[in-house]
């Protein structure tokens, strides 16, 4: 069976914009997110607490929240995650009173090291005060780990190991679990045994969200085999947008667009005007200079 609504993670302007190979506006930045909050998605990832030099598209986080204050006042029920990979990133983000936040584990050493500068337990114990300081302040933790299904250095990853730092997350704090298909290469059917597995371990479906990048075109497959598993919440981007610049062979995230189109189709509630969102992305489109690479957004305004 499948669920009666989908609570859309919108990753566009933190996953989307820190792979643009030009800087974006800080003004452009807080204007998409404004426009996605009109289209009805209630979670929009703002930006990460990074350091500076490693993501340099998203190095303008502090002048971006003061602009995006009124927001969550406009439209009852919106959340805006940031990223924070430690302390330092937790301190920024709460100077900003963000309303959640998110660590981002890896299921493998190789990503650990390129994209974090550590081994893969050495991320845990960098996270652990992140996660505990942030549920003191009220504010909750998602937690990401990347790499679940394939890796580019190094091929297909281990279940257990999957749900080995899964679970760990889970239990340092994290509320939910957003699993990665980092590079885009899974297939529905390795979805829905990695979903069995976290049954067969104890975890519960609704503590877990699904994100798929769409590099071979199955991110849409493996959304409803995660929806079938009994998931109910999936990360997408607007547009399309995206990659990570961390992992060789990373494209944009399954489109917001794309999802949307199939939900509503199979009579699943998102809460969202894909009207107004298809017309946010081509704006979008219009200031990065080249089409979006969404099928559904291409449909929707035309040529
Ligand atoms: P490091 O160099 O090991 O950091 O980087 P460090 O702890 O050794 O500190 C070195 C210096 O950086 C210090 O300054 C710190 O204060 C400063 P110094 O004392 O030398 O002057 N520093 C910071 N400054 C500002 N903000 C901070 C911060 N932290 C340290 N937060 C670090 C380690 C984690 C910081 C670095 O590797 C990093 O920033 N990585 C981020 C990479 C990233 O953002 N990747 C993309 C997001 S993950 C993703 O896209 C995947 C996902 O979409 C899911 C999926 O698709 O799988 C989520
Ligand atoms: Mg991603």
């Amino acid at each position: 069976s499948l669920p009666a609504r989908v609570r859309i993670h919108e990753v566009g302007p933190r996953d989307g914009l820190q792979n643009e190979g030009s800087l974006v506006p800080v003004e452009v930045k807080a204007e998409f997110i404004t426009r996605l909050a009109a289209a009805g998605l209630r979670t929009v990832e703002a930006t990460s607490f990074v350091h500076p030099k490693w993501v340099p598209q998203l190095a303008d986080a502090e002048e971006l929240m003061p602009r995006l204050a009124g927001l969550t006042e406009r439209h009852s029920g919106l959340r805006l995650p940031v990223l924070v990979p430690n302390e330092r990133g937790l301190d920024r983000a709460l100077a900003h009173r963000v309303t959640d936040v998110a660590v981002f584990a890896s299921a493998t050493e190789t990503f650990a090291r390129r994209n974090l500068n550590r081994s893969a337990d050495e991320a845990m114990d960098m996270f652990a005060p992140v996660v505990r300081r942030a549920t003191e302040a009220g504010v909750p933790v998602r937690g990401y780990l990347s790499m679940c299904f394939g890796d580019p250095w190094e091929g297909p990853v281990p279940q257990a190991q999957v749900i080995g730092f899964g679970a760990r997350l889970l239990e340092m704090g994290c509320t939910e679990l957003s699993l990665g298909d980092t590079i885009g290469t899974a297939t529905a059917g390795q979805v829905t045994a990695l979903l069995d597995g976290f049954a067969a371990a104890g975890v519960p479906v609704d503590r877990l969200a699904v994100h798929f990048h769409d590099t071979y075109g199955q991110a849409l497959a493996n959304t409803l085999a995660a929806l079938r598993a009994g998931v109910t919440v999936v990360d997408a981007s607007a547009g399309g947008l995206g990659g990570c610049p961390y992992a060789k062979s990373a494209t944009g995230n399954l489109a917001t667009e794309d999802l949307v189109w199939m939900l509503h189709g199979l009579g699943i509630e998102t809460g969202v005007d894909l009207a107004a969102l298809a017309a946010a992305s081509g704006w979008m489109a219009g200031q990065l200079g080249r089409p979006s690479p969404s099928r559904a957004v291409r449909a929707l305004l035309g040529p």
